[in-house]
C-alpha cells in the first residue's frame, strides 16, 4: 500500500491548502485534513486557488464544486466533468498519513 508522509500537518491551517508534488492537494476544512487530486475534473486546470465551501472546493474557473470526502460533484453547471480522486488521511501530531490505495 502506497503512502506519503507529510510532517508537521499542524502547520495547515483551517482553510489552508498546500500543494504536494504528487500533484495532489492537502488541505483543512472544519479541523480535518483532506487530500484531493489537484485537477479540476472539467477542463484539469490546478484546483489550489479553489474555494472551500460546505464541504467542498470550488473551481474558480467555471464554479464546479467537488465534495472534499467523496470527490462527487455538488453542482453540474457543466457537462464532461469528472469526480475528484480522493485520498484518506490519518494525522497524528508529527506527521500525516495519506493512503494512496
Ligand atoms: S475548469 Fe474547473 S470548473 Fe471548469
Amino acid at each position: 500500500m502506497a503512502q506519503i508522509r507529510v510532517a508537521n500537518p499542524a502547520s495547515i491551517g483551517e482553510g489552508e491548502l498546500q500543494v504536494l508534488a504528487e500533484g495532489l492537494l492537502l488541505l483543512r476544512y472544519q479541523g480535518q485534513l483532506h487530500c484531493i487530486e489537484n485537477k479540476c475534473g472539467h477542463f484539469g486546470v490546478p484546483l489550489a486557488d479553489g474555494e472551500l465551501r460546505d464541504g467542498a472546493i470550488v473551481c474558480r474557473h467555471h464554479g464546479i464544486s467537488f465534495c472534499l470526502s467523496s470527490g462527487e460533484v455538488v453542482n453540474r453547471p457543466w457537462e464532461n466533468c469528472d469526480r475528484l480522486r480522493v485520498y484518506p488521511v490519518s494525522e497524528s501530531a508529527d506527521a500525516a498519513l495519506i493512503d494512496l490505495g
